[in-house]
């Protein structure tokens, strides 16, 4: 039963319902922490040689796209999801603000049809925590497949804090408070509570960076503002 939030067709009707709201609710919610964490989880990148090939996994409506293409400004961008919600406005994006230029692909990450030994760099904010451990080790095989040797990944999701303190405020921020404002945006606040839902399980990325380091690629843990966030990153070293 419980696995069943983690069912790919469930988690993409929850991403549906919540396209219309998204972008707006993580503007007013963020204090402006996703855009510096949106910048900081690609600082370890290092600057190509080359035109770049990217890959921002489970893109959303492009939220990472400007700090990507800030980052990364000789590059070709290509991104992936799977909700027609959530794609509808990252096509939008792509054509008033990037001049068409972003390939965006609709497919399912656990099942892509994506070139092997293709990209320099992959890049995903914010959807680890609707894959359960299993499917965490099919990404990361993917993850493994699609990256050139040599090539660089990094992935940060919101997680619970060590700190007691800030734990149950974040908590109650993320469980009570984030909720009213889907209430007051959606007029529904059950699917923002569900995101509190897979936080709660997802805790942090440690578990992630050490499936993400079994499957062979070089994969280190980080931490942003006092384990708010956090997430890894790392290289494809060999095949
Ligand atoms: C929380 S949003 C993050 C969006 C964006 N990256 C950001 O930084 O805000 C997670 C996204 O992952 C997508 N997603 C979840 N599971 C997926 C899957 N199996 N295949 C493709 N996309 C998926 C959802 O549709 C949703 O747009």
């Amino acid at each position: 039963m419980e696995n069943n939030i983690y069912n790919p067709e469930y988690v993409k009707g929850l991403f549906n319902e919540m396209s219309s709201s998204y972008e707006r609710m993580n503007f007013i919610t963020s204090f402006g922490f996703t855009i510096r964490w949106r910048r900081q989880f690609l600082e370890q990148f290092d600057q190509p040689k080359h035109k770049a090939e990217i890959i921002d996994l489970l893109t959303g409506m492009g939220e990472t796209w400007k700090a990507t293409k800030n980052k990364l400004p000789n590059s070709n961008l290509t991104v992936l999801d799977f909700s027609d919600g959530m794609l509808k406005y990252a096509k939008q994006k792509s054509k008033q603000k990037f001049d068409n230029e972003i390939n965006v692909l609709q497919q399912d990450v656990l099942k892509n049809e994506l070139s092997s030994s293709h990209y320099d760099f992959v890049t995903c904010a914010f959807g680890l925590k609707t894959f359960n451990a299993e499917q965490l080790q099919i990404l990361a095989k993917e993850t493994k497949r699609i990256l050139k040797v040599g090539g660089q990944f990094s992935f940060i999701e919101v997680s619970k804090p060590n700190n007691k303190l800030l734990k149950t405020l974040y908590g109650f921020y993320l469980g009570q408070i984030i909720p009213v404002f889907g209430r007051l945006l959606l007029g529904n606040p059950e699917v923002y509570k569900m995101l509190w839902q897979y936080t709660n399980k997802f805790d942090n990325a440690k578990n992630a960076t050490d499936i993400f380091a079994q499957t062979g690629l070089t994969t280190n843990f980080n931490s942003y503002f006092y384990g708010c966030a956090t997430g890894f990153y790392g290289t494809k070293t060999e095949e």
